[in-house]
C-alpha cells in the first residue's frame, strides 16, 4: 500500500488511520519504520503514541533505545535502535521482555533478525518537501490490517 503525505499533518494522519485499524489488543505487535534521517519515522511515531492516548512529550529514544508508554490503551515501546552496532546489544534492551505492549521500531534494519517477527513495515521516503509512505504486511494479521486501510 502506497501514500503520498503531502505534509506533516498527513504523516500524523497516516498514523491515526494504523492506530485505529489495529486491533484493541495489540501487546506483540511490532511496526518497522524505515527511512532515512529526518524522512518522518519519529513524526510518525509521536502520532501513533498520541493517538493511543499519551499527553504530553515523546522523547526520542535514540540513547535510551527504548521508550515505555503505559497507557490505559495498552503498553507501546518506542524503540530506535539507531545507535546499536551489533544484533547481540537487543539482549541488553531485554527485547524479549517487550512483548506484552506495541513495539514501535525505528532503525530496524540494525537488527536484521527482526523482520521474521514484525507485523508491520512503514516505509517513508523524501518526495521534495513532501513524503510517501509504503506500507507492507510482514505477518498475515499484518497484511489483514493493510486491506482495512486502503
Ligand atoms: N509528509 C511530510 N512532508 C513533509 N515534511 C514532513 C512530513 N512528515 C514529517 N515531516 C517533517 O520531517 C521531519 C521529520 O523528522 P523526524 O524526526 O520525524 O524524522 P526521523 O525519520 O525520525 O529522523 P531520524 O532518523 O533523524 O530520527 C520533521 O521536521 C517533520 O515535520
Ligand atoms: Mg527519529
Amino acid at each position: 500500500m502506497n501514500r503520498f503525505l503531502a505534509d506533516e499533518a498527513a504523516t500524523i494522519a497516516l498514523a491515526g488511520e494504523i492506530f485505529a485499524a489495529l486491533p484493541d489488543d495489540r501487546a506483540g505487535w511490532t511496526v518497522l519504520l524505515t527511512g532515512e534521517l529526518g524522512a518522518g519515522k519519529s513524526t510518525f511515531a509521536r502520532a501513533l503514541i498520541k493517538a493511543a492516548g499519551h499527553q504530553g512529550a515523546v522523547p526520542s529514544p535514540t540513547y535510551t533505545l527504548v521508550e515505555p508508554y503505559k497507557l490505559p490503551a495498552g503498553n507501546i515501546y518506542h524503540i530506535d535502535l539507531y545507535r546499536v552496532s551489533d544484533p547481540e546489544e537487543l539482549r541488553f534492551l531485554g527485547w524479549s521482555e517487550l512483548d506484552d505492549g506495541f513495539r514501535l521500531v525505528e532503525w530496524p534494519d540494525r537488527a536484521p533478525d527482526l523482520v521474521n517477527e514484525a507485523d508491520l513495515a512503514v516505509e517513508l521516503e523524501y518526495a521534495g518537501n513532501s513524503r510517501t509512505a509504503s506500507i507492507k504486511g510482514l505477518s498475515t494479521r499484518g497484511s489483514v490490517l493493510i486491506q482495512k486501510i486502503n
